[in-house]
């Protein structure tokens, strides 16, 4: 696919539902009593596969596209799936549900595409491990395929080495089959979607500070969730608002939850026009209208606690240092290089064919700003959210930039050229 420079632009988007609420409502309507009812769920190949592996194991799910109904079995529901149960390119698919899996009365395999089976798993299977779980990583070698033999639990305190949502909720859905309190704590605050979902389905879980605590759970009814817009999708538009020249837009309804805003903070500090309107609560979750104009941007540095906040927003956050005057340096972030691809690694070659100015580091990138981006071929290695970085990046290009493998933002945004085309002048 090829994108070229635009002119400004201008109008109102409303982004798709946040993914990792998305896949946290499926997992509780699954195992709550009764139906679920969730709105403005993200469509997205990644939501599909978790509503498609919780259908294999007899949960009846009605995509009506813009009402999901899950008819939930409750906490002992589940059935043994007939087939392997197949994630696709789904991170937190893998990580929650092996949570979950550990404490059935059934054997299963799970398994995902080729970037799935690098993803380290073993950053979950230590902890389920430690609480009673069978997981043996069939390879050998701490990825997927998985093979998980359902068992007793026992509650265990676990410190996790990384700011990892991904593992802690895998550990607090755990928790809930466990015969006692599941805690863990974490180097820094990392998102707390399932803490909040968990509230909201009325489970008895606790946060002080870095540490979480979950008590084992009873029955719970189901619910009805709304899903808020997912700030990460509306980073692209961010970004694009404050670097193409003469723009002015609003972001509708997106989620602003302070675990994940820190794109809105680091681009304050670079210097943004953004402001927040029409602030409520969805479910505990809070939600805002965002409006960006473009804006004058200075480099700055982003390290410690704020990177689990917008993990997934650095590769656009590249981009957007990419043009800012002076230098951004980018630290303790080395979680980048086992997303969906190494995005340290990616993003720099891509980056520098563009002619920009950087670095990789071990944890992160140094960006020498103020560059003209040129012309290029990109490849995305079919990871979503450098595509839609690139995409952004071509709006300033002074050449076509084609990337390759475009359509992998079916993954958390299947409508995003669509709503880029409509936003441009
Ligand atoms: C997610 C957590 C993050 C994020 C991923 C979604 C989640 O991963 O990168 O896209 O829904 O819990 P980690 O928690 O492993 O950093």
């Amino acid at each position: 696919m090829i994108f070229h420079k635009i002119h400004s632009l201008k109008g109102e988007v409303t982004v798709p539902g946040d993914k990792s609420i998305s896949h946290r409502a499926i997992m509780l309507g699954s195992l709550a009593q009764g139906t679920t009812e969730i709105t403005n769920f993200l469509q997205g190949e990644d939501c599909l596969s978790t509503i498609r592996c919780f259908g294999q194991m007899g949960i009846h799910i009605e995509n009506n596209k813009d009402t999901i109904l899950v008819h939930g079995k409750g906490l002992h529901g589940l059935r043994k799936p007939d087939e392997i149960l197949d994630v696709g390119n789904s991170g937190t698919t893998t990580r929650l549900i092996s949570g979950i899996l550990s404490a059935t009365d059934f054997e299963v395999t799970l398994t995902g595409d080729s970037s799935i089976q690098k993803r380290p798993m073993g950053r979950i299977i230590t902890p389920l491990t430690m609480m009673g779980a069978k997981i043996e990583s069939i390879k050998g070698n701490g990825c997927a395929p998985l093979f998980i033999t359902g068992s007793k639990l026992k509650g265990i305190h676990y410190i996790s080495e990384v700011a990892s949502a991904q593992v802690k909720s895998g550990i607090l859905l755990a928790g809930l089959y466990a015969d006692g309190e599941t805690s863990i704590t974490e180097p820094y605050v990392s998102r707390n979607h399932t803490e909040l979902m968990f509230q909201y389905f009325g489970i008895d879980i606790q946060t002080d500070n870095t540490t979480v605590t979950v008590q084992p759970a009873k029955e719970f009814p189901a619910s009805q969730v709304v899903v808020p817009g997912d700030i990460s999708s509306a980073a692209y538009f961010i970004v694009a608002g404050l670097i193409v020249p003469n723009s002015e837009i609003r972001i509708k309804n997106v989620g602003i939850n302070p675990t994940r805003d820190g794109i809105i903070k680091v681009c304050e500090q670079m210097g943004a026009n953004i402001t927040l309107e029409n602030i409520t609560d969805t479910n505990g979750e809070p939600t805002a209208d965002i409006i960006v104009r473009s804006s004058e941007l200075t480099g700055t540095i982003i390290e410690g606690g704020i990177i689990p906040t917008l993990i997934d927003e650095l590769p656009i956050i590249a981009i957007l240092a990419a043009v800012a005057k002076g230098q951004t340096v980018i630290k303790d972030a080395s979680e980048l290089k086992v997303k969906e691809s190494n995005r340290i690694d990616v993003m720099v070659k891509n980056l520098k064919l563009m002619g920009v100015d950087v670095e990789g580091t071990e944890d992160g990138m140094i960006i020498n700003g103020g560059n003209t981006l040129h012309g290029a071929t990109i490849d995305s290695k079919l990871d979503h959210r450098i595509a839609m970085s690139f995409a952004i990046a071509a709006l300033l290009a002074d050449g076509p930039i084609e990337i390759l493998g475009a359509e992998c933002v079916n993954i958390s945004y299947p409508d995003f050229y669509t709503h880029l085309n409509d936003l441009s002048q």
